[in-house]
């Protein structure tokens, strides 16, 4: 899983978890002069889990292991990478690190599982160089790193807007039972707002989640399932026509609401209970609709360090 415990000073070592995340609703304006559209969201971490683990190292690199890690970029490019370095320009650190990622959040899925590995690395190197970055300081280097990333440092259910990134926390009473239909093949995020623009949908980023707040604060799984919404729901769709399919049979299975997460191509389903997310799992991969099937619990804590590993 990781480095061997002989390459590793154990003083040194930092773990740190960030979860997954679903959205709740997701309201999408016109695409801006900069590219991006203003969004109005709302995020839940849900407890499918990045778990990274810094390390002495000469340089910046980065290992990965994971049902998808074949899937992962281990250049530059690599958002956990990209973190490590902004914090080291940030700080002024010269050292290196080495960071093992162990992936469970499916790539490229819409559920933000690259922005909690982001998310992480920030938190292992800041633990590991001994930075002690503020958390305002570490939201400034998240959202420069991408948009969902300074959700993944907050985590439990919080409110977004402007890219995504600007967020309050939201009150959320009770647990929510999910469960996931994961695809292989993920879905670009700018392919999908693209597509997005041509289906001229723009428009409705500013709508307020009267409902979905309700039943957040009540407590009340029912209602928050009639409440899930997602406004790149149709251009996922369109991309990936086949997502009806798990869509029809969490329905049939009894899911309290069901939704694309984020750009998609992953599928949330609302449970009565984690019973019942097993139910609707089971139907998925019985039905042949999804490639893996994921359950989780939701909300559990923004990246923090931890002193087990992956299970
Ligand atoms: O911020 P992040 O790098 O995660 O965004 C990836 C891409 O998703 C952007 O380049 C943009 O095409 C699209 N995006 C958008 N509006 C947002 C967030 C992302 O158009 N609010």
């Amino acid at each position: 899983m990781t480095s061997s415990p002989t390459e590793i000073r154990a003083d040194r070592e930092v773990r740190v978890r960030a979860p997954g995340k679903v959205n709740l609703a997701l309201r999408v304006g016109r695409r801006e002069a900069d590219g991006y559209h203003p969004l109005a969201t709302v995020f839940q971490a849900v407890s499918v889990y990045e778990d990274v683990v810094a390390t002495p190292g000469e340089g910046l690199t980065l290992s990965v292991t994971g049902p998808q890690a074949h899937l992962v970029p281990t250049d530059g490019s690599n958002l956990a990478l990209r973190a490590a370095r902004a914090l080291a320009d940030h700080a002024g650190i010269d050292e290196g690190v080495h960071l093992h990622v162990h992936k469970s959040v499916p790539v490229a899925g819409g559920m933000a599982g690259g922005s909690a590995d982001a998310a992480a690395a920030l938190i292992a190197c800041d633990a590991h160089w001994r930075t002690g970055l503020s958390r305002d300081e570490l939201h400034e280097l998240a959202a420069s790193l991408g948009s969902d990333v300074p959700f993944g440092l907050l985590g439990h259910t919080a409110v977004g807007s402007g890219r995504g990134d600007l967020l309050t926390p939201a009150l959320c009473r009770g647990e929510y039972h999910w469960a996931f239909a994961v695809q292989d093949e993920g879905l670009s995020t700018p392919a999908v707002y693209a597509a997005f623009d041509e289906l001229h949908m723009g428009g409705g980023g500013h709508e307020t989640e009267v409902s979905l707040m309700q039943a957040l604060r009540a407590g009340d799984p029912r209602a928050l399932g009639r409440a899930l919404h997602n406004d790149l729901q149709a251009a996922a769709l369109e991309l990936a026509p086949n997502l009806a399919e798990p869509l029809a049979v969490a329905e049939d299975a009894g899911a309290l609401g069901v939704v694309v997460s984020g750009s998609g191509p992953t599928i949330a389903a609302l449970a009565r209970s984690r019973q019942h997310a097993l139910v609707i799992a089971a139907a998925m991969t019985a039905a042949g609709v999804a490639d893996s099937v994921l359950t989780a619990v939701g909300p559990v804590p923004g990246a923090r360090v931890v002193t087990s590993g992956p299970e």
